[in-house]
């Protein structure tokens, strides 16, 4: 009786070390990133794209549209296989209405040449499609808002690898547990709506601005999205 009863106790013990308590404790809901539905749309490819940046343009009460002065959608190529997902638009992308056109933007294209990449060969978004009041980052509420049109955003595109420059990208499509000093550099495959990329996380040409001394693992990540690139034939 006595041996099952300290039997009875260990499994228990085992059980609680298996799972997570400070989850299930926690009172902040789970953030079911998988859960959010895509917008769906009909049409050719440019008409999909179209369409989405029109119910965009129409999203309502959203406190960066107060600031901002234009919708920045999209640079780059529409059929290619590769997408690249920054952040959010800053003073120069919200005054042309393009993404990665100030000194991120030169690095962007530093880095993509040195692996023999450019505009006319990727395709280029952010997770927020106006601009943040002074460079701030997004809050969450508002990646929230716009996870769905991001979502939708990947579906049309269809890529086969995805780029998520900077954690903002990685915690919005990935999910908050993760940091991109650990995250970047490593494949995974994930469904995003009815997409299905190979997705890689890499240093924010920003960041890498202020820390250059990081440079060289940015530089092993794109020889990564260099080597995926031959293996799936893009
Ligand atoms: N930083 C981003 O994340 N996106 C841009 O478009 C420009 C700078």
């Amino acid at each position: 009786m006595k041996r099952n009863l300290n039997q009875k106790l260990i499994d228990l013990v085992e059980y609680y070390n298996l799972i997570n308590s400070n989850l299930l404790l926690s009172k902040t809901p789970l953030k079911r990133i998988d859960t959010i539905k895509t917008h769906v749309f009909t049409g050719t490819k440019i008409e999909k794209l179209n369409k989405l940046k029109n119910k965009i343009q129409l999203i309502k009460n959203c406190d960066l549209k107060k600031s901002a002065t234009k919708q920045v959608f999209s640079d780059g190529n529409i059929n290619s296989k590769i997408m690249i997902i920054g952040e959010g638009p800053g003073a120069n992308e919200d005054a042309i209405g393009k993404p990665f056109v100030g000194r991120a933007g030169k690095l962007l294209d530093k880095m993509l040449s040195s692996i023999k990449l450019d505009r006319t060969k990727v395709y280029i978004s952010n997770v927020v499609n106006y601009r943040p009041p002074e460079n701030r980052k997004p809050t969450d509420d508002e990646i929230k808002r716009y996870l769905p049109y991001l979502k939708s955003h990947i579906e049309i595109i269809n890529p086969k690898i995805l780029l998520l420059l900077g954690s903002t990208a990685l915690n919005a499509l990935i999910g908050d547990e993760v940091v991109i000093s650990k995250a970047r550099g490593k494949w995974i495959q994930k469904e995003i709506g009815a997409s299905n990329p190979w997705i890689i996380a890499s240093f924010h040409p920003a960041f890498l601005m202020r820390q250059p001394e990081q440079k060289k693992l940015a530089w092993i990540d794109l020889k990564m999205i260099r080597d995926k690139s031959k293996k799936l034939k893009i």
